[in-house]
């Protein structure tokens, strides 16, 4: 079958494409604006370069047609801290996905515990195994409602045990399948 992309809608297209392109890791993104806390999860999220080290992760607007949260904070603040949800996390992570006012915070409201690693950036959620320490990069203009951000990593938290002399990493990180979660398995 061959699906002919501009006589498929939006929901539709979605749909396909995210059930398609899988699986997706999910950046658990943390922003900051005035004291206030912001975490929100991201899967069309992923590595672009490494030297320089970028990731480009695509933040669509509110219902209300305004910037997401997380968008306006790096847009301001040039500092996002992206974390990876485990298997442990799932609940979490959807209760992040709900729109709340911006001034209302989701590390507060659903009781996140977070760490501050690094003084310049946004504390990371305490849970995650490794974290990217960003500065906002650039953004690419597309057609549509979607914002894609280039974010520099500067600094990495890993936890001790899951890199080795070699730099070989371990990282249980679950992604997203269409709207379901999946963990990793080795093969
Ligand atoms: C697993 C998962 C992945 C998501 N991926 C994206 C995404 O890539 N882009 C996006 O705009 N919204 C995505 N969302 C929805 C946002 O998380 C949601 O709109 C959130 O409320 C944004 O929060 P903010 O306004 O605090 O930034 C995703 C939700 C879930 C649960």
């Amino acid at each position: 079958m061959i699906l002919d992309y501009k006589n498929v809608n939006d929901l539709d297209r979605y749909k396909i494409m995210s059930g398609s392109i899988v699986p997706r890791p999910i950046a658990w993104i943390v922003t900051e604006d005035d004291g206030v806390l912001n975490a929100a999860p991201f899967s069309y999220f992923i590595p672009i370069s490494t030297n320089p080290a970028l990731v480009i992760v695509a933040i669509g607007k509110k219902e209300d047609g305004s910037d997401k949260d997380s968008l306006a904070n790096i847009l301001k603040t040039k500092k996002a801290t992206i974390c990876f949800p485990n298997k442990d996390n799932v609940e979490q992570v959807q209760k992040c996905a709900t729109p709340l006012c911006k001034s209302e915070s989701e590390v507060e409201k659903f009781q996140i515990d977070v760490k501050k690693e690094l003084d310049d950036y946004p504390p990371m959620i305490s849970s995650t195994q490794t974290a990217l320490f960003c500065e906002y990069y650039d953004t690419y203009n597309i057609e549509g409602d979607t914002t894609p951000v280039i974010l520099k990593i500067n600094f990495q938290y890993i936890e001790d045990d899951r890199i080795n002399e070699r730099n070989h990493t371990k990282i249980e990180s679950i992604g997203r399948v269409g709207v379901t979660f999946k963990a990793m398995v080795d093969l």
